[in-house]
């Protein structure tokens, strides 16, 4: 079932997402080549808790850490480790949550390890714009499946693709919350969201296949190519005349 949110479930979102813009923005500034990401998720967390916030993703399903950092042929989940050393030319997927007020926020950036090739800088970009994209017209009565087929659209138009497995979502009380939100489909179909609808709109696009495959860990979700993949996610607001965007 799609909840709609009321001004006053919205307002005390308002903190949770501040703090993962606040932590994304903040992680940026520690990626370097030499850093561990265990590292980045160590930073974080404390990074998390001084805000009075919990980092979501610590023990959700079991997962073990409290940020995805997924390297160049991963896609999302990847788990941070003392062992994994960013070097330059990477490209790094950081994902995080935050829980405070009672509800979550959540969002995802990809950021460049020093000088990268010109392929991982167009799917950087490009992936960010299928964010844009895909929020420019989306207004209360928009059909859900137009937001992934923006994407799907304008993903496959820059020679990209888009991974199947893994999808936005509804976002409040939980982390997971009806819709699913896809980043492919049909224009014109799916429901019609209504004002005041929380989602996750999260483009996760490859640079070559749509295929992945979910490392032994059973987490890691790496393009089955190993071509690099981006993430690029904010918490929206559906509202009457357009979006607003909390994490941003
Ligand atoms: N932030 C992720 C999302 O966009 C959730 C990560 S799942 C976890 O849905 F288990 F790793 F936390
Ligand atoms: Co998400």
């Amino acid at each position: 079932m799609i909840t709609v949110k009321t001004e006053k479930e919205i307002d005390a979102m308002r903190e949770p997402c501040a703090i993962v813009r606040d932590t994304l923005a903040y992680i940026g500034t520690k990626i370097r080549a030499g850093v561990t990401t265990q590292e980045l998720d160590d930073l974080a967390r404390e990074y998390i808790r001084s805000r009075g916030a919990e980092p979501s993703c610590l023990g959700y399903c079991g997962y073990p850490a409290s940020i995805c950092a997924s390297v160049n042929e991963e896609v999302v989940h990847g788990i941070p480790s003392p062992d994994r050393f960013l070097k330059e030319g990477d490209i790094i997927s950081v994902d995080l949550c935050a829980y405070k007020n009672g509800f979550h926020g959540d969002g995802a950036r990809t950021f460049a390890v020093g000088a990268i090739d010109e392929e991982k800088q167009k799917l950087i970009r490009v992936t960010e714009e299928c964010f844009w994209k895909a929020v420019e017209n989306l207004r209360a009565g928009t059909p859900l499946f137009d937001i992934g087929a923006i994407v799907q659209n304008y993903a496959e138009s820059n020679g990209f693709s888009v991974v199947r497995e893994f999808v936005g979502h509804g976002i409040g009380r939980e982390m997971h919350e009806d819709p699913s939100v896809p980043n492919y489909g049909k224009r014109g179909t799916g429901v019609r969201l209504r004002a005041g609808t929380v989602l996750c709109i999260e483009p996760m696009i490859l640079a070559g296949s749509r295929f992945v495959d979910v490392l032994d860990d059973g987490w890691t979700a790496v393009t089955r190519d190993k071509k690099p993949a981006a993430h690029y996610e904010n918490t929206v607001v559906i509202r009457e005349d357009g979006v607003e965007i909390l994490t941003i």
